[in-house]
């Protein structure tokens, strides 16, 4: 298999990615770019590379780069995904994909007319428990999903010392509930239907956030199955012997599982037989550099999973389309914050011309 050139695009989280495919054997690291220089400096002395630039013009200009992970705050993806794609790139875009549906159309024009694939880096598909999770689901053995729970709960005060995150662009609701949202569209991606409430915690006004970073939803798919999804931003956590920040809980027909963030555990029930998984010996691939706030190990794992779609001739999931109907999902939730109403999914996507995402 042919070594992916890869050029990243935001050398924050893009970090992430640079060791992913630094350890990779599918992947060849290309150039670097950001806007900050000192930064990019110091990526480069990090990782032992010396190709970096503050252009992404000359980024998307290099032809040895095939793939643009894009790792940009979240109002500019939109655009940085339209223009990786025009200059004829790949594209990898970290969650969440969009913050809003206004630019969902020109960002699907821009894939059909370049034939080039683009996958959304929901990275906590990748990570063990989870992963664990979904292929024990698919083998069968649980039988029908009679409901679903998911959470991403994080004391992320210190994310507001990034100057985007206390403008008006930055959402929460995009940014965090990304993760479990996205979990439970893979199970369940006929939600048709969701209602809810969300605040702005006083620790997240008093440090400047504009927007809610407090939130409770319930959905519905189109075949009645009701969920659950929730995430809070800015308050302390439960200790992980006890609470994981991030879980998905299915209850089935023949048992139930849960996936956990912490301590990279999976446990299950089916019949009888009660059995708790864990994945600690992975400890060291998952996290690399930052404690437990940056995961590099779920970013190799979705780019070599991007390789070999690529080389199969198969589109790498979640695609622009799918990404596309969670991000107006997502759009749903915070209407329905805003008029205290249920809001149909239909409902947004036809508002935006883009009802030809939903599957019949
Ligand atoms: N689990 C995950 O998948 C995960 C985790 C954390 C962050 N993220 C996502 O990664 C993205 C970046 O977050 P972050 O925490 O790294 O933010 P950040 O502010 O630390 O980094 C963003 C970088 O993008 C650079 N940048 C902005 N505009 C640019 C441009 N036009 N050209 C080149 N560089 C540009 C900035 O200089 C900055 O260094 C966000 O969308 C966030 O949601 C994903």
């Amino acid at each position: 298999m042919k070594k992916l050139g890869l050029g990243v695009l935001g050398l924050g989280e893009g970090r992430s990615i640079i060791s992913g495919a630094l350890h990779s054997e599918l992947w060849n690291v290309i150039q670097l770019c950001d806007l900050n220089e000192s930064l990019g400096r110091e990526r480069c002395h990090e990782f032992n590379l010396d190709n970096f630039t503050t252009s992404m013009d000359e980024l998307l200009a290099n032809k040895d780069v095939d793939v643009v992970g894009i790792y940009t705050p979240d109002h500019l993806h939109a655009e940085h995904v339209i223009k990786a794609l025009r200059a004829g790139k790949h594209v990898i875009c970290t969650k969440p994909f969009l913050n809003d549906l206004s630019q969902a159309r020109e960002v699907l024009s821009a894939q059909k007319e370049s034939g080039k694939a683009v996958m959304v880096g929901q990275s906590s598909r990748f990570f063990a428990p989870f992963a664990r999770q979904r292929k024990h689901f698919e083998s069968g053995v649980f039988g029908d999903i009679i409901t679903l729970e998911a959470y991403y709960n994080a004391d992320h005060r210190w994310f507001l010392k990034k100057g985007w995150a206390k403008t008006e662009a930055f959402k929460w609701l995009y940014g965090g509930l990304s993760h479990p949202v996205d979990l439970m569209r893979w199970y369940l991606p006929d939600i048709a239907e969701v209602m809810g409430y969300s605040s702005l915690s006083k620790n997240g006004r008093e440090l400047g956030l504009k927007n809610d970073d407090t939130f409770q939803f319930i959905f519905k798919s189109a075949a009645g199955i009701p969920a659950r999804v929730s995430g809070t931003y800015n308050s302390p956590v439960i200790p992980l012997q006890r609470d994981s920040n991030m879980s998905c809980i299915l209850r089935c027909a023949n048992g139930a599982s849960q996936g956990d963030y912490y301590d990279l555990r999976y446990a299950w029930k089916i019949g009888e037989q009660s059995v708790v998984e864990t994945f600690e010996d992975k400890d060291d691939y998952f996290f690399r550099f930052g404690g437990h706030s940056h995961h590099a190990g779920e970013y190799q794992n979705y780019i070599e999973y991007f390789a070999r779609c690529l080389a199969a001739g198969e589109a790498p999931k979640p695609d622009v389309s799918e990404g596309i109907v969670t991000v107006a999902l997502m759009q749903a939730m915070e209407e329905a914050c805003v008029r205290g109403l249920p809001v149909k999914i239909a409902d947004v996507l036809a508002r935006s011309g883009l009802t030809d995402l939903l599957k019949p």
